[in-house]
């Protein structure tokens, strides 16, 4: 395995800060803003109580299923039963990573978006299996064309990692994509992962629907939901998993063997950023919205033409002619000192784009474009 990919941006960071040059980090994707107070005094009264301190349960304090299973009625429309088709996660990555344990023989496969979330790609390989990439390219919308998979590859093919609003190519499904996933996995008894990492993350009037809301769903998949990006918690390691109830039972067996649970003050907190005021929310995305605007006006300027996104926290762009994604990260870090991402190491079809994170400051942002504009104009 390779280092995780933002160990070696946080070294190269750290060495130009340390070299006296004030370096503006777009890379990683965290919230820059504190997480919602409603939430934290919720956690302040929860970790008071000495119940919530001992062992807690894989299978999660009641408390929290039922909120998952109202949040998912309220919002999605989707019926969760919270006896058997949610459990808590230790974020979306824990159940990414051993979703690939608990459904991989060694030597098996896993359909991973390429470009993707690392996790998709590095989890089959440490089960000893393999990911075999299904590519996201713009002129299909940044949706896998499933009808191009090798029917050998589908066959052996165990598991489908999909991630809409989508990161990183700030892609939302297009109307029918996950009707075709249902039928395809069906056909090929795979199970779909759904990642609803940036589900609340939204814009412009766009809604995220659950992929558990289209028919048949809950019969091929699974979702993880997580906190992490929506309420500004990635600190806190609160995510879960809903849907097919037996495949949640497999998770859970093998999580037994793993890990103790996820610390119950922190599910009671999740209860309350479940049932809390959707304004905070909305702020936040009115935050992104204004700082996406920035970056998409820039990136225009100095001649990079970039649709602006419905969902995440990123703009996705192709690098301007004559360069790699890693020629033009290096690019931007050594000019303007502003840190972005290569497209390439989402995966190959990355190759040829870069990936803004809006997760700094407005101030900041605006810094960022100024210098991108000023050291980068044609
Ligand atoms: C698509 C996707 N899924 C999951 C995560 C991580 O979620 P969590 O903080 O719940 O582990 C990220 C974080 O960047 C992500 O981009």
């Amino acid at each position: 395995m390779p280092p995780y990919m933002f160990q070696q941006l946080e070294r190269r960071i750290a060495e130009k800060r340390a070299a006296g040059i004030d370096v503006i980090s777009l890379g990683i994707g965290d919230p820059d803003e504190p997480t919602y107070p409603y939430i934290v005094e919720a956690m302040q009264a929860a970790v008071a109580e000495p119940a919530y301190h001992q062992y807690p349960s894989n299978r999660g304090r009641e408390e929290f299923r039922r909120a998952l299973a109202e949040f998912y009625e309220q919002r999605f429309g989707v019926e969760i039963d919270p006896e058997d088709e949610a459990i808590p996660a230790i974020g979306a990555k824990e159940c990414i990573y051993n979703l690939c344990f608990a459904f991989l023989d060694p030597g098996g496969v896993a359909l991973a978006a390429d470009p993707g979330y690392p996790p998709y790609t590095g989890g089959p390989v440490l089960a000893n299996a393999r990911a075999e990439l299904l590519p996201l390219v713009p002129e299909l919308g940044f949706v896998p064309d499933l009808g191009a998979v090798p029917a050998d590859v589908a066959a052996e093919a165990r598991l489908m990692f999909l991630n809409y609003p989508n990161n990183p190519t700030g892609a939302v499904v297009p109307e029918g994509f996950f009707e075709l996933a249902v039928s395809f996995a069906r056909e090929h008894e795979i199970l779909v992962v759904h990642d609803m990492a940036y589900s609340e993350t939204t814009y412009d009037g766009y809604v995220a629907p659950s992929f558990l809301a289209t028919p048949g769903a809950k019969e091929v998949g699974v979702e993880v939901f997580s906190l992490s990006k929506g309420y500004n918690m990635t600190g806190w390691r609160c995510a879960a998993i809903l849907g097919n109830a037996e495949a949640i039972q497999t998770y859970w067996r093998l999580k037994t063997n793993i890990d103790s649970g996820l610390f119950e003050a922190i599910q009671m907190a999740g209860v309350a950023a479940l049932q809390g005021p959707t304004g905070p929310l909305e702020r936040m995305n009115e935050t992104y919205v204004r700082r996406r605007d920035l970056v998409v006006g820039a990136l225009r300027e100095i001649g990079v033409d970039v649709p602006a996104p419905k969902g995440t926290i990123y703009v996705w762009a192709p690098v301007p002619e004559g360069h790699s994604s890693t020629s033009f990260a290096e690019l931007v870090l050594e000019e303007a000192a502003v840190v972005v991402s290569p497209g390439s190491m989402y995966g190959p079809s990355g190759e040829g784009f870069f990936r803004i994170a809006l997760t700094a400051p407005d101030e900041r942002i605006e810094e960022a474009v100024e210098r991108m504009r000023e050291h980068l104009k044609p």
